[in-house]
Parts: structure tokens; C-alpha cells; sequence
């Protein structure tokens, strides 16, 4: 047997709960995962330092994020998500990598263009 009392009180500490829930909730949200610093990308033409920061910091290059992660961003942000940029999609994952980060390199005339500028190891 459950008093009043008790009751009174139950109900109060499960409001409480829900208020720090959403609270919580509403502070926190999971947003956009975060961004990475540096990736090496290895590919059998060698390995490629990619350095994501400095392409999208203000203080660098300052590259939108949608410029390179042009469909809507997925958890991970991959370019080999599922019917994306596979071995075997149109363009493959090599092709549409090099569209875009050569195809810009080019266009704004600047930053490397010749293979072993990228493919640096
Ligand atoms: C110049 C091109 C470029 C820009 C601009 C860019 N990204 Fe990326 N980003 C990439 C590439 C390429 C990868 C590697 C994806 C892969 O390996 O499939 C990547 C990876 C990521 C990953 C990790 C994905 C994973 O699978 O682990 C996240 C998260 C991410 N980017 C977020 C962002 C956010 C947020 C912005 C904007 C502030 C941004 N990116 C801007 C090219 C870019
Ligand atoms: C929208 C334009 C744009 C895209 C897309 C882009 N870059 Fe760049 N990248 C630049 C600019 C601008 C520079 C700076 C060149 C300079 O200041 O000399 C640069 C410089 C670089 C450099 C040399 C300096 C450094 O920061 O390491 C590398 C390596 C590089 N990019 C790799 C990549 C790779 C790999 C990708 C694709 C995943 C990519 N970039 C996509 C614009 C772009
Ligand atoms: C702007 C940087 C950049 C330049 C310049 C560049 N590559 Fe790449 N390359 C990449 C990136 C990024 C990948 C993708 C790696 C991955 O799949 O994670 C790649 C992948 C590859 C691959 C493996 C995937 C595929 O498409 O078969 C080969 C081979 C390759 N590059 C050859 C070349 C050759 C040859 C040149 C010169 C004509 C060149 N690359 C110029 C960045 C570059």
C-alpha cells in the first residue's frame, strides 16, 4: 500500500526527471558529426594527406562543407555511403574524389593539380 504521500511524491520526481530530459535533450543536440582534422587517404597510387581543416577553416580556405559534401550529410559525412561513390558506381569513388578535389584546384588555380603533388607517398 502506497500512501498519498508517496504518490505526491513519485509523480513530482518523475516530472522532475522529464524536465532535465528534455532540457538535456534540447541542450545537447547531436548536430553534424564532427569534423575531421586530417585524413589520409590511401589508394594504390599512393597515399594522399588531405588536410580537411585548413580547406574549411575561415583562417584557410574557407570551402563550404557542401561544396565537397554536396548531398545532404549522412551520419558519417562518407563519400562511399550506400549508393554513393562506390567501385563500381558512376563516377567511382577515385573518379569523383578526383572531379572534385582537382576539378577545384584547377578552376580556382590553385592548390595541387599533378599527381605526385597529391599522391605524395
Ligand atoms: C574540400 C572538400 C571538403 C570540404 C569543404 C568538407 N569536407 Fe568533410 N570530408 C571530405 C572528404 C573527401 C572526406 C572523406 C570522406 C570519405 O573518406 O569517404 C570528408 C570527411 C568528413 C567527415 C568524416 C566522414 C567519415 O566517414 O568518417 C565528416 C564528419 C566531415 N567530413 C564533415 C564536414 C563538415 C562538417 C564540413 C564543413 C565544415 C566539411 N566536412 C567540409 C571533404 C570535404
Ligand atoms: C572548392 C575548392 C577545393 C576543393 C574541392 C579541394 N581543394 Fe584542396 N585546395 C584548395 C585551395 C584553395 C588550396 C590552397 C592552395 C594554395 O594556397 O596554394 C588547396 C590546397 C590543397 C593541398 C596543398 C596544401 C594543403 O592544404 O595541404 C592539398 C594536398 C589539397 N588541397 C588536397 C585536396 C584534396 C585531396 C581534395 C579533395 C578531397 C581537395 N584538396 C579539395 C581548394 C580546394
Ligand atoms: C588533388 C589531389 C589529387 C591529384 C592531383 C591526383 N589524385 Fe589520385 N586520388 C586522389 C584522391 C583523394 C583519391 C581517392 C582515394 C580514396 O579512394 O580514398 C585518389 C585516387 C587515385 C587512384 C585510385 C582510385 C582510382 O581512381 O583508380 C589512382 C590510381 C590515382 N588516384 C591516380 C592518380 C593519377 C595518375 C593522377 C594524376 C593524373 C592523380 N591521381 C592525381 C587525389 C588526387
Amino acid at each position: 500500500m502506497t500512501s498519498k504521500g508517496e504518490q505526491g511524491f513519485a509523480f513530482a520526481l518523475a516530472a522532475v526527471f522529464l524536465v532535465v530530459g528534455v532540457v538535456c535533450y534540447a541542450a545537447f543536440p547531436q548536430g553534424t558529426p564532427e569534423e575531421p582534422v586530417r585524413i589520409m587517404f590511401k589508394s594504390t597510387a599512393g597515399k594522399i594527406l588531405f588536410d580537411h581543416m585548413m580547406h574549411t577553416d575561415d583562417a584557410g580556405y574557407g570551402i563550404a562543407c557542401d561544396d565537397c559534401h554536396h548531398e545532404e550529410q549522412d551520419e558519417s559525412s562518407s563519400c562511399s555511403g550506400e549508393d554513393c561513390h562506390g567501385p563500381e558506381t558512376d563516377p567511382k569513388r577515385g573518379d569523383a574524389l578526383h572531379m572534385n578535389c582537382k576539378g577545384c584546384h584547377e578552376e580556382g588555380g590553385a592548390g595541387p593539380v599533378e599527381c605526385a603533388a597529391c599522391h605524395i607517398m
